[in-house]
C-alpha cells in the first residue's frame, strides 16, 4: 500500500527515519516529487549553460615512460583550474569496476529493513552507514540520493561490518586506487616546489572510506538535486560513475572562457575514474589548487550509482597550508585547522558551495 504523505513530517519519517530512502518513495509508486524535495529556483540543475567536457581522460600508465612530465604537467594543470579531471590505466582492473556498479545496485535492492541495519546507533560499528539525502536535518529541500559509507580501518573490519552484498569488491576497490592516490597527492605536492616528509603525505592521505551513492530515478529532475553544489572536504577523491551521466562542475571566473557556460558535465567514459580535488589540497596548497565544486543532476529513466573513494587527512592531522610555501609566497591564505574539526564542520551544514572552506580562513 502506497504510504500516506499528507503531511512533510510522515514523508520525512517515512524516507529519513523508517530506512525506506528514496528508493522506497519511488518503490512505493510515487509519480511527483513531494515538496520536501523541491529545490528552490536558483539550485535548479538547468541544462543550459552547460556544456560536455570533451576533454581526452589522462593515461596514468603513461607516467612510467618517456611520457612523464606531459602527463605531470596535465595532472597540474587540471588541479589549478577546474580542480576535475578524468584517467584511464589507473591500475583497477574493469572487471572490478563493473563488479562494483553491481553490487552497489544488490545492496540498495535489499529490503528497507535490511538496508536499516546499517543505520548510525544500529550499525555493528560507527564507521559504517546507510542514509539518505546529505544532512536532512539542516537541509530546507532533501536531496534526492541513498547512500552506505563505508570508513576504512583494517581488513578485518572491513570484512567483519561492511555489508556482505559489497565488501569484498569495495575493499579491493580501496587497495587497488591507493598507488594511483599516492601517485597523484605526490605529483601535486611535489609541484609546489617544497619539500614535504614521508610522514607528513602518510598523515594527508591516512583516512580512506568507500561510499556507493544511488539515485533513483526521479519524476521532474527540472526541480530536484541527486546531491546539491558542494566541493568535497578531503585531499582527492576517486568517483566510478555508471553509464547514466549527470555529474555536473562549475566553472570559475578565473577559467571561464567557455562564454556564458556555468557548468561543465563530466561525462562518463566507459572504463574511466573521476578525480577530484578536495578543500584539503586547495588549503595546503595556498590556494593554488582548487577544489571543484560540483553537483549531481537526477534522470527520469533509470537509477543512477557513483562509488566514491573519499581519501581525507587522519583526523589529528593539522591542515594548513604548506610552512615553505607560506615563507616563499609571504601570505597564509588559510589558517591551520584539525582535520577532525574541518571534518565536524563540514557534517554539520548543509551543502552550499564551496563555504566550507571559510572554516579554514
Ligand atoms: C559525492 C559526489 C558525485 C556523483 O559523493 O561527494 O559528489 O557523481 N558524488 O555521485
Ligand atoms: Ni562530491
Amino acid at each position: 500500500m502506497a504510504p500516506n504523505f499528507n503531511t512533510s513530517d510522515s514523508l520525512y519519517d517515512f524516507v529519513v527515519k523508517n530506512g525506506n530512502g528514496v528508493k522506497g518513495l519511488i518503490d512505493s509508486g510515487l509519480s511527483e516529487v513531494p515538496e520536501r524535495y523541491i529545490q528552490p529556483e536558483e539550485e535548479r540543475i538547468k541544462k543550459v549553460k552547460t556544456k560536455r567536457h570533451d576533454v581526452s581522460p589522462i593515461d596514468l600508465s603513461k607516467l612510467r615512460g618517456p611520457d612523464h612530465k606531459k602527463v605531470l604537467d596535465e595532472i597540474v594543470r587540471a588541479a589549478e583550474t577546474l580542480g576535475f579531471f578524468q584517467v584511464v590505466n589507473h591500475g583497477i582492473p574493469l572487471e572490478l569496476l563493473e563488479s562494483l556498479k553491481d553490487s552497489a545496485h544488490r545492496f540498495f535492492n535489499l529490503s528497507p529493513e535490511e538496508k536499516s541495519l546499517f543505520y548510525p546507533g544500529v550499525s555493528p560499528s560507527t564507521k559504517v552507514k546507510y542514509g539518505t539525502s546529505f544532512a536532512p536535518e539542516k537541509e530546507k529541500a532533501l536531496e534526492w540520493k541513498d547512500y552506505i559509507s563505508m570508513g576504512y580501518t583494517d581488513d578485518h573490519d572491513a570484512l567483519q561490518y561492511w555489508p556482505n552484498e559489497c565488501k569484498e569488491v569495495a575493499l579491493d576497490y580501496l587497495k587497488l586506487s591507493s598507488t594511483m592516490v599516492r601517485d597523484i597527492v605526490e605529483i601535486l605536492i611535489e609541484n609546489l616546489g617544497v619539500r614535504v616528509e614521508e610522514s607528513r603525505i602518510e598523515g594527508i592521505i591516512g583516512m580512506k572510506m568507500v561510499n556507493m551513492n544511488y539515485y533513483p530515478l526521479c519524476p521532474n529532475p527540472d526541480l530536484t538535486v541527486g546531491v546539491g553544489r558542494h566541493s568535497d572536504m578531503g585531499t582527492i577523491t576517486v568517483l566510478l560513475q555508471d553509464g547514466i551521466g549527470g555529474l555536473y562542475v562549475k566553472l570559475d571566473e578565473h577559467n571561464n572562457n567557455h562564454n556564458d557556460v556555468e557548468w561543465l558535465e563530466v561525462p562518463p567514459i566507459p572504463g574511466a575514474l573521476v578525480i577530484n580535488i578536495g578543500d584539503t589540497i586547495q588549503i595546503l596548497s595556498n590556494g593554488k589548487y582548487k577544489s571543484a565544486e560540483h553537483r549531481v543532476r537526477t534522470t527520469s529513466t533509470e537509477s543512477r550509482v557513483s562509488i566514491p573513494v573519499f581519501i581525507f587527512p587522519k583526523p589529528t592531522e593539522k591542515i594548513g597550508p604548506l610552512e615553505e610555501l607560506v615563507k616563499k609566497e609571504g601570505v597564509a591564505r588559510y589558517r591551520e585547522v584539525m582535520f577532525q574539526d574541518y571534518m565536524n564542520n563540514f557534517f554539520a551544514n548543509a551543502h552550499h558551495g564551496k563555504k566550507s572552506l571559510e572554516f579554514a580562513k
